[in-house]
Parts: C-alpha cells; structure tokens; sequence
C-alpha cells in the first residue's frame, strides 16, 4: 500500500512530524540521506503507525501515493536546493514538495516559481512549536497554490495542533507568504523574549530577588491576561535547579545566539518602510549580548553605583506586569502591521484572523491574548492598527503609567530596557498628530534641496537658503 506523505530529512524535527503523521493514522513513507537516522527511526517508533522506510530516494518517492505530498525538513539555505534538485527527476507532474524549515521568503519564492515551471508543485510551510510541537501538534503555515494546499489539508489540519475543535493550520495565501508569515511569528517571539528578560533583568538587578522568587512572578502572571506558553516556561527555566544546588539560570552564559529569522524580519521591516521598533531592539539586544568580552572590558570603564535593592511591593510587581504587556501589544501592532503592508506590497491576500487563529496553540507565541487579536481581525473592521482595536487601546490606557515608570525607573536605575522603551516610544510616536519632522524637512531642503510641505497651502517648496532667502514652488 502506498503512503499518504513522505517526509524527507529526520533530524528531531522531521522525524518527529513524520511520527505525528503515523500516529494520526496516516502511511508515511520516510528517507534520510544517511540510513542510520531511518533505521533508528523505524526501530525505536516503528510500531508507532505505519512507516515506509526506504534507502534511496527513488524507492522513497515510489512509496508515495500521487500526486504525492513530500515534507522536507532539512537546513535552511543550500541543503533545501540540493534535495529539491535530488528529488526532481523522480517525481511526476503535480507532486508537491513541502518545506517544513525556517526558509527566507525570498528562497520559497523563488522556489515555488521554479517548481511551477517544470510543473510540480511547491508549499513553502511555517511550522511552529519546536520538537513537542511537531510531534503533538504544531501551528503551520503553508503558502503555495490553493489546490496545492487542497491536497494535503486533510493531512496536515489532522497534524497540527487543535485549539477550541480549529486546527492551528490554515492555508497562507501563495509563493512565499507562508514563510513569510512564519518568519513575522518568530520576529514576535524574538520580542516576546526580550520583553521577558527585561523583566527578569529588573527584578533581579534593581529589587534583587533570586531567579525562584522571579519564577513565582512569571507563574502568577501565567495565571492572568499574560498566560502564554513563553511566560510558562519562563517559570519552568527560572525555577531550575542544577547538579550544583544552585538555580540553573544563573550559570548559564548571557550571549544570546540567532538563526537568522529574527534577523530577517527586521531586515524586511526596513525594506517595506515599517516601524517594527520592538522586534528590532530584540534583534540588536542579541547581537550586544554576544559581545560577552567587550562588555566586560566597557563595565570595568564605565563601572556601575550600586543598585540599592529592596523587595518589589506588589504595586511595583504588578507595574512591571503592565509596561510588558503594553509592549507585547506594541511588538504584535507592528508585526500584525508587517503582515498588512506586505501583503499589499507582495500580493498576497493575508488573513489577519485567521493568522492570529492558527497563533493560538501549537506555535511558540502561543497564548491567551491571541483569541483578542482574532476578535479584533474577525470582527469585520478589516486590518488596521491594533491599538487602536477596542480590546488594546483600553488595555494600554490601563497600563501608561506604569509602563512609564518602570521605563523611568530602568533608565534612572541604568538597566537597558530597549524593548519596554522603544514599544512605548512607538506608542507614543503614533499617537502625535504633530511631530518633530517639520524642523527635519527644513533641514534636509536646506542642505540639499529636498523640498518640503505646508501645512497651509498645497503643492511642495523649496526655500533659497544661501541665496536671497525666499520661497519657491517646486511642483503642485
Ligand atoms: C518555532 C521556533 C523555531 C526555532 C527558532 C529559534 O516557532 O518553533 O521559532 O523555529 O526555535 O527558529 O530561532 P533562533 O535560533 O534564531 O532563536
């Protein structure tokens, strides 16, 4: 009997989608390139449902019924070239090749128009969720053609993860858009973390508290508006304890590394104009924290007064609650405004709530706040700013203040908070009728002509600066 899918590549994450495809009750015919991986994967989860193993990859696409549905699931970059080239001359008009990776939406792109051509087909798929994820359930995001997607949405609505009876997997919209999407989720989880650590840093360097302590502050929050998967394990990694005795987080080195999505979402931001302050910070506090040597050397220059630390009172807890919650809707405003304006850049007819829908469960940014941002979307007032959605405006109303203490608070304390603080900068940026740029505009069309607007009459002008002084219009 032939498979329902293949699924090529069986790291942890191949290998567990393709066990969470056995166990739904599907055939899954799967291929590694080297052996070792298959055999291990048949011997110790063999019985888990129905596997067909093979060695080469032409026995592989054989054992797939057509027009046959194959997941990839290797490196991001060349290896997704390589096996696509690898598996071309086996296949049949109409297979389709998913890529399950962390791919750059310009690679799918490409790929899905290369793969068009010689007609096969071509899902770029977001899959989120980490290795339970795939194996439990993750959120995926696929993006090709409708009839692509049409063909394995029975497969892969069974695999993702199921929140209120809704599988966490809809189609994207086509080429790269799924992966696109996938890379705006991982830029928001990119900011969801600093947000956090900017908590952890606040209470453990200006009040002092150990990380168990810290770890009871992020388990309460879970309790409330915040509950999230990220705040969760927060708790989980906070209260940790080693071989040693001592909490596990505090003998883990401070450099953060990256893949490159977070990276790619911002670069994608400047490409389209947008400001995504809160995701960027988040990109550019892991490059400062990887410089571990020079910021020792700076902290020996510049050395700090010490921090009196007390104990926060629960005013003081719940602030910093509130300045990362107004954040977190700042960072989710700005990539939910990413997905629009790329949309319309692109092409592509992006659901805002059904994106939200499929965030719900399954992926990392996986929380409560999420079945907020659907309403919002669903509720037929289109896209839009999310703060200006019901729901977030009041909750950043709510929480000004405090955020503006605690970002206060960290600058007087000399503790970075560069999320906190460029999320309310963001904020408070957006909601001026009137900015600052006037005096920019002079600035620019006195040293190089760019000309500039007025509020009182129409058309554009330019001001002979080092001439005789006067006013000239330049064009309607
Ligand atoms: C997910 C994660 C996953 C991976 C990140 C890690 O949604 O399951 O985002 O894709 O853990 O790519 O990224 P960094 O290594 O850049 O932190």
């Amino acid at each position: 009997e032939l498979a329902d899918i293949g699924v090529l590549g069986l790291a942890v994450m191949g290998a567990n989608l393709a066990r969470n495809a056995a166990r739904k009750g599907f055939g899954v015919a799967v291929y590694n390139r080297h052996g070792g991986r298959t055999d291990d994967l048949i011997n110790e989860f063999g019985s888990e449902g129905r596997f067909t193993p093979s060695k080469t990859i032409a026995d592989f696409v054989a054992s797939i019924a057509r027009p046959r549905p194959i997941i990839i699931m290797v490196k991001a970059g060349k290896p997704v070239d390589d096996v696509i080239e690898e598996l071309i001359p086996h296949l049949d008009e109409g297979d389709i090749i998913i890529d399950g990776g962390n791919s750059l939406f310009t690679d799918t792109n490409r790929r899905f128009h290369y793969l068009t051509e010689k007609k096969l087909r071509f899902i770029g798929m977001g899959v989120s969720g980490g290795e339970e994820g795939a194996l439990e359930g993750p959120s995926m995001m696929p993006g090709g053609t409708r009839e692509a997607y049409a063909r394995i949405e029975p497969i892969v609505t069974k695999m993702a993860a199921q929140v209120d009876g809704e599988p966490c997997c809809t189609y994207i919209g086509t080429e790269g858009s799924g992966h696109f999407v996938k890379m705006v989720h991982n830029g928001i989880e990119y900011a969801d973390m600093q947000l956090i650590t900017e908590a952890y840093d606040l209470f453990k360097t200006v009040y002092g508290l150990e990380a168990p302590a810290i770890a009871d502050i992020f388990a309460d929050w879970n309790e409330g508006e915040l509950n999230s998967y990220l705040i969760e394990i927060t708790a989980a990694v906070l209260r940790k304890v080693d071989d040693t005795g001592k909490p596990l987080v505090d003998s883990i080195v401070d450099e953060a590394e990256q893949k490159g999505t977070g990276r790619w979402t911002a670069q994608s931001a400047l490409d389209l104009g947008i400001p995504l302050t809160s995701i960027t910070e988040a990109v550019f506090a892991r490059a400062l924290s990887a410089r571990r040597t020079e910021r020792a050397a700076v902290e020996a220059r510049f050395p700090h007064g010490d921090v009196a630390k007390r104990a926060p009172s629960a005013a003081e807890i719940d602030a910093i609650k509130d300045a990362l919650y107004a954040s977190k809707i700042v960072a989710y405003a700005q990539g939910f405004e990413q997905l629009q304006v790329a949309a319309q850049q692109y092409g592509w007819e992006l659901k805002l709530g059904e994106i939200s829908t499929i965030w719900r469960g399954g992926c990392i940014i996986r929380a409560r706040f999420l079945n907020r941002i659907r309403e919002a979307y669903a509720s037929g007032t289109g896209g839009g700013n999310l703060l200006l959605q019901d729901y977030f405006a009041d909750a950043v109303i709510k929480a000004e203040a405090s955020w503006r203490k605690v970002v206060g608070l960290a600058v007087a304390e000399g503790i970075p908070v560069p999320a906190f603080a460029s999320s309310l900068a963001y904020y408070d940026g957006l909601r001026r009728a009137r900015g600052p740029a006037n005096l920019l505009q002079g600035l620019r069309d006195y040293f190089g002509a760019h000309t500039y607007g007025r509020l009182d009459k129409p058309g554009k002008f330019h001001t002979r600066w080092s001439q005789d002084g006067s006013e000239v219009k330049t064009s309607d």
